[in-house]
C-alpha cells in the first residue's frame, strides 16, 4: 500500500488575514495566498492549511463562523476559494481548510432564529439554552468559566423584552456552543465537509476537536477558576499533580461522545478518493488521551502540543518525543510536530533567541511523522509588539488586559523591506508591522544565504529528498549525554542536539556534516564539536 501523503507531509499554516493583501483593505485575502504559492512551493512544504476565512463578524479571528460554506467578502468569494484549491493543486500542494464544529458565530442564522424563538423551541435546541438559577433566573445555570475568561454563560433578552434564558459559550459570547446531541447539528456539519470535499479540499483541521460534547451541565464544577488556569497551560500553575487531576476529568472537554462524531466523519472522508484527511486540535492531557482521536476509524492526525510546550531541554524533549510516538503507535498513528501557531507565542520569542529556534527546527524536521510550520516561522519572526490600543483578541478584553492575548503571533508577514507596510498591504494593516520585521522580510532573507528562510529551504528540502527521512524510516535513540539529544534515522542519518550552555566535544562515528544550525560545528578525526544550543545532521 502506498503511504498517504499526509503521513510525513510538511504542512504550512496560513493565517489568511495576515498572509498577503491584494485589495488594500489591510487584511490578507485568498488572491494573496494564490500569489504566495510559488514562495511556498520553493520553501519545500507539501501542503497548506488555512485558518478560517468563512463569513464571520470576526470577533475571534474568524473562529466565529456565521456561514461555513460561504467565503467572507473580506477574503474573496467562493469562486476565489475554488481558484485557490486549483492553484494549490497546480503547484503540487495539498490544501486543508479549518472546520469549527464546537460553536457558530452569534451572527449565524441559526442563532438569530434561536433568539427570536421561544424557550423549548427546536431553534433553541441547536444550542445550549438553559434557565438561570435563583427565583428570578439571574444566576447562570452552572459555574463553568469560558476558556477566554469570565463566565461561559450569557443571558439573553427574550423577544418580549423580558430577561430570558442563558446560552453556553466556552469561548467568546459571540461563539454560542452547538448542541451535538441534536442530529440537525451533525447533519449540517456533514454538509459542510462534503461541500468543501466536493470542491477538492484535501482535508480539514478540526477546531476544538475535544469540545463538542458536554456532560452534566446542571452540575457545578468544584474549582472552576483552577480549571481555567489549568487550561491555560501557564507555567505559573505550580501544583502540577493537581493541574493534571483537573485536566483529566472536564465536563466540557474530551468526553467519550466526541469519538462517535469522528467515526462518522471518517466514513465521509474515506468515501472520497485521494487520501482526504483531518487533523484534530485537541488540547488535552495526559497525552495518552490524544491517541484516542487518531484510532484507525477516527481522525488521521492530532497536533502534538506536549512537544510544543516542552522546554528547549534534551531530557524534556526526549520524553515528549518518546511518549507521543509510543502512545500513537499503539493505535497505528504517527505523530505530528508543531512549534507554534496563531494561538501561541512564536517559537523565537518563546525560546528567547533565533539560534535556539533554528536548532529546534532542525531537530524537529528530522522527526518521523507530520510537520506543521506556522507562517513566518520560516522567517524567524518574533512576536510583534502591539500597543494595547491596537489589540483585537477577545482574550485581551475578556481578561481585562490581564492576558495580552494572541495578537503578537498574528502580525502580518513582511514581504518586501523597502515597500509600504513591508509589502504586506498598501492599505492600513489590521495589526501594525513592527519596523524590526523589515530585516526578516522575504526579499532580505532570500538574498542572505545564512537567513532562517534559506535554512528552512535547505532542511525542508532534505527532509523530502533524503532517503533516511522518509515516512518508513525508523528512529533509533543514540547515547545519552546530559543535555544532548541524539538519534539515528534509517541507515545513515544521525541527529545530535546540544541544549546546554557549553560547546561540547563528543566522539562521533558519522563521517560528514550534512546540515548544522550553527556554522561553527565541526567533525574531525571522530570528534564532533557542537556549539551550545545547536543541532546538526550527520551522515555516514
Ligand atoms: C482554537 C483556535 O485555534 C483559536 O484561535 C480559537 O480562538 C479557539 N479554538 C476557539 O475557536
Amino acid at each position: 500500500m502506498s503511504t498517504p501523503w499526509w503521513r510525513d507531509a510538511a504542512i504550512y499554516q496560513i493565517y489568511p488575514r495576515s498572509f498577503r493583501d491584494t485589495n488594500a483593505d489591510g487584511e490578507g485575502d485568498l488572491a494573496g495566498i494564490i500569489e504566495g504559492l510559488p514562495y511556498l512551493k520553493r520553501l519545500g512544504v507539501d501542503a497548506i492549511w488555512l485558518s478560517p476565512f468563512f463569513k464571520s463578524p470576526n470577533r475571534d479571528g474568524g473562529y466565529d463562523v456565521a456561514d461555513p460554506r460561504l467565503v467572507d467578502p473580506r477574503f474573496g468569494d467562493n469562486e476565489a476559494a475554488e481558484r485557490l484549491i486549483a492553484a494549490a493543486h497546480d503547484h503540487g500542494l495539498k490544501i486543508i481548510f479549518d472546520v469549527v464544529p464546537n460553536h457558530f458565530s452569534s451572527d449565524h442564522i441559526w442563532f438569530q432564529e434561536a433568539l427570536a424563538a421561544k424557550p423549548g423551541s427546536p431553534e433553541r435546541a441547536r444550542f445550549h439554552f438553559y434557565e438561570g438559577k435563583g427565583a428570578d433566573g439571574s444566576i447562570p445555570p452552572n459555574n463553568w468559566n469560558s476558556v477566554f475568561g469570565g463566565s461561559c454563560w450569557t443571558r439573553i433578552t427574550e423577544a418580549d423584552g423580558s430577561a430570558g434564558q442563558w446560552y453556553l459559550h466556552l469561548f467568546d459570547t459571540s461563539q454560542p456552543d452547538l448542541n451535538w446531541e441534536n442530529p440537525e447539528v451533525a447533519a449540517d456539519f456533514e454538509k459542510t465537509l462534503r461541500f468543501w470535499l466536493d470542491r477538492g479540499v484535501d482535508g480539514f483541521r478540526v477546531d476544538v476537536a475535544h469540545g463538542l460534547v458536554k456532560e452534566g451541565i446542571s452540575v457545578d464544577h468544584p474549582d472552576p477558576e483552577g480549571l481555567t488556569r489549568a487550561l491555560r497551560f501557564d507555567a505559573e500553575f505550580e501544583d502540577k499533580e493537581y493541574r493534571a487531576q483537573l485536566l483529566s476529568n472536564m465536563p466540557f472537554f474530551d468526553r467519550e461522545g466526541v469519538h462517535d462524531i469522528y467515526r462518522a466523519w471518517r466514513k465521509i472522508l474515506d468515501s472520497y478518493a485521494g487520501d482526504r484527511m483531518a487533523v484534530a486540535e485537541a488540547f488535552i492531557s495526559p497525552s495518552s488521551r490524544i491517541a484516542r482521536y487518531v484510532r484507525p476509524d477516527e481522525l488521521h492526525q492530532s497536533f502534538n502540543f506536549d512537544f510544543m510546550l516542552a522546554d528547549w531541554s534534551a531530557a524534556e524533549m526526549r520524553v515528549a518525543i518518546q511518549q507521543t510516538s509510543a502512545e500513537l503507535s499503539e493505535v497505528g498513528a504517527v505523530p505530528t510536530w508543531v512549534l507554534n501557531n496563531h494561538d501561541s507565542s512564536r517559537v523565537v520569542s518563546r525560546l528567547g533567541d533565533e539560534g535556539k529556534a533554528r536548532a529546534l527546527a532542525l531537530l524537529t524536521h528530522a522527526l518521523p511523522g507530520g510537520l506543521y510550520v506556522y507562517q513566518g516561522e520560516e522567517l524567524g519572526l518574533p512576536d510583534g509588539v502591539i500597543p494595547d490600543s491596537a489589540r483585537q483578541d477577545p482574550v485581551f478584553f475578556r481578561t481585562n488586559g490581564a492576558d495580552k492575548g494572541r495578537d503578537g503571533a498574528r502580525v502580518p508577514l513582511p514581504w518586501k523591506s523597502a515597500e509600504l507596510n513591508l509589502g504586506f498591504s498598501t492599505g492600513e494593516p489590521w495589526l501594525p508591522l513592527p519596523s524590526e520585521y523589515g530585516m526578516h522580510s522575504v526579499d532580505v532573507e532570500e538574498l542572505n544565504p545564512h537567513s532562517m528562510l534559506n535554512f528552512y529551504r535547505t532542511s525542508l528540502g532534505l527532509r523530502k529528498s533524503h532517503p533516511d527521512l522518509g515516512a518508513r524510516s525508523e528512529l533509533t535513540w543514540l547515547y545519552s549525554h546530559e543535555g544532548v539529544l541524539s538519534f539515528k534515522r534509517g541507515e545513515s542519518l544521525t541527529v545530535v542536539a546540544n541544549t546546554t550552555e557549553e560547546q561540547l566535544s563528543l566522539p562521533e562515528s558519522a563521517k560528514a556534516i550534512l546540515l548544522a544550525s550553527n556554522g561553527d560545528t565541526t567533525l574531525e578525526n571522530g570528534v564532533l564539536t557542537i556549539p551550545s544550543h545547536s543541532t546538526v545532521w550527520l551522515t555516514n
